[in-house]
């Protein structure tokens, strides 16, 4: 699978992206807000990439996770998913990881705006989800940049570790993502 955008390719992982892949995972800052904690062992990473290396279509209820590589130097910068839900096949959840050697440089925006156009104009979602954390400035202020409204604030709602924290609900329609990029 590959989608480009002016500065990245996005294609499927392959076995020699596994130890950039490491280095991000491994990375607390990036970890901070995400479903998996520091250290994040070798085998999950290479477990994660052999079953992603060949999937080259969506299958609903599955998420489907894709490297983004930097066109310039060929660099692993990140990754994205999306997961078409299991009782409606024109509803999507995105997720979203960028190295934090490279944020604020609107890497982000520009790999899921991307995204967006693939999931909303080739294969036809009504409408894309997304959730965050409410401490995670960057990812909420990203969904909002790209147009996503914000649904729901849960307070104190998923346990990390020992914390309960609080989180918010994002939602984009087909027709509010075509009335933006008209
Ligand atoms: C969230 C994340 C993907 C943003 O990536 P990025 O490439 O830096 O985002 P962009 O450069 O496209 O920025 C988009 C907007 O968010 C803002 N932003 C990004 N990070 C920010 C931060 N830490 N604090 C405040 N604003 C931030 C940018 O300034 C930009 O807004 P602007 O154009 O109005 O200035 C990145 O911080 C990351 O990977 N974090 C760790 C993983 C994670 O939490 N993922 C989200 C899980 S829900």
């Amino acid at each position: 699978m590959y989608l480009h955008t002016p500065r990245l390719l996005v294609r499927n992982f392959t076995a020699s992206d596994l130890e950039a892949f490491l280095a991000y995972r491994n990375d607390s800052a990036v970890a901070k807000y995400q479903s998996w904690s520091v250290p994040y062992p070798r085998e999950m990473g290479a477990a994660l990439i052999a079953e992603m290396k060949d999937v080259h279509a969506p299958k609903q209820g599955e998420w489907l996770q894709l490297a983004l590589e930097l066109k310039e130097t060929g660099a692993l910068i990140g990754d994205m998913a999306f997961c078409i839900k299991d009782d409606d096949v024109r509803q999507a959840v995105i997720g979203f990881t960028i190295a934090s050697a490279y944020w604020k440089k609107g890497f982000a925006t520009e790999a899921l705006s991307t995204l967006l156009d693939y999931l909303f104009e080739d294969i036809d979602m009504h409408r894309v989800t997304a959730d965050c954390d409410t401490e995670n400035v960057g990812s909420w202020k990203t969904l909002e940049k790209l147009g996503f409204r914000r649904e729901a604030h849960f307070v104190e709602s998923l346990l990390i570790g020992k914390e309960y924290t609080s989180e918010y609900h994002y939602g984009l329609l087909q027709r509010e993502w075509r009335a933006k990029s008209r």
